[in-house]
């Protein structure tokens, strides 16, 4: 009984080494623990193997939600990736132009990741997370959204990680020279009413100058 235990520890302990657990939204299948380990691979893109459907579907805010994740590695790099519809297998839309630098192990929740389109209440799509280190490796876990007006956020949203964004030089200067466009935005125009998108318009401009930069204002482009 106990050497049973011990081995499962261990195989466990072996099994959440390397990988990550996405905790809110819901991930279509627990792919860390022993039996998910057997079915599915967090190294296989777009989503770790596991396909639409598997799992729940959460709601998840109009303009962008929670993400709450269990890391494992002295620091983890986060890309948050989103797919609109259902079963989209095209996560062509990035909430982390800056990608994140979470900078050590245990639980990264963090309350609010801004959306950058604007989408519908009943709206489905996926999100896939990915996560790499220095080795330049990545994996992949994904869960299904439905956006709804007034959806709410893990019942608890405590993190022990820290985290910052990493950006190139030339979107952090344009950024600093942007404070002032803000004025420039007639929010009258915006149907939500949305400071947020507002703001994150500004954001994308700034970057304009950066590949990062193009690939957002794309994003931009085809959302609005
Ligand atoms: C989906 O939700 C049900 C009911 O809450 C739960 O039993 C099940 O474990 C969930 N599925 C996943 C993959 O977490
Ligand atoms: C999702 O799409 C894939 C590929 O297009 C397809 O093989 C799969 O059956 C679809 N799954 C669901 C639940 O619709
Ligand atoms: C991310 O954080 C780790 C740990 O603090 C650090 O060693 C690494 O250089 C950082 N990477 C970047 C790109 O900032
Ligand atoms: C909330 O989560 C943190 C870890 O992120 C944990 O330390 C704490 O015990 C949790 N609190 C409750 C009430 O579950
Ligand atoms: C905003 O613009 C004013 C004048 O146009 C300038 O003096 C000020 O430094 C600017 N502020 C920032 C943060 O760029
Ligand atoms: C802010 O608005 C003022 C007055 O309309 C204008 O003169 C100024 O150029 C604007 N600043 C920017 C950065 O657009
Ligand atoms: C993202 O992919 C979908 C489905 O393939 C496509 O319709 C949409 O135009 C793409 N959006 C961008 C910004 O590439």
């Amino acid at each position: 009984m106990i050497a049973t235990k011990t081995l499962l520890a261990l195989a466990a302990a072996k099994a959440v080494t390397a990988h990550f657990g996405l905790v809110f939204p819901e991930w279509r299948a627990d792919t860390l623990s022993e039996e998910g380990e057997a079915v599915y691979n967090q190294w296989t893109n777009p989503c770790g193997g596991v396909d639409y459907g598997e799992g729940n579907i959460t709601d998840w805010p109009l303009d962008g939600g929670a993400i709450k994740l269990e890391l494992h590695h002295p620091y983890t790099y986060v890309f948050i990736n989103l797919g609109l519809g259902e079963n989209s297998t095209n996560f062509n839309i990035s909430l982390t132009p800056d990608f994140w630098n979470a900078t050590s192990p245990g639980i990264l929740c963090v309350d609010k990741v801004e959306l950058p389109i604007e989408v519908e209440d009943g709206d489905l799509a996926s999100l896939q997370i990915v996560t790499g280190g220095e080795s330049g490796n990545a994996l992949y876990n994904c869960a299904d959204i439905r956006f709804k007006k007034d959806a709410k956020g893990p019942s608890n949203c405590t993190s022990e990680v820290e985290y910052f964004t990493v950006k190139d030089q030339a979107s952090v200067d344009e950024d600093d020279a942007s404070s002032n466009s803000s004025n420039s935005t007639d929010s009258s125009d915006s149907e939500s009413g949305d400071d947020n998108a507002a703001g994150m318009l500004n954001v994308n401009k700034a970057a304009l100058a950066s590949v990062v930069g193009l690939a957002a204002a794309f994003v931009m482009g085809i959302g609005l």
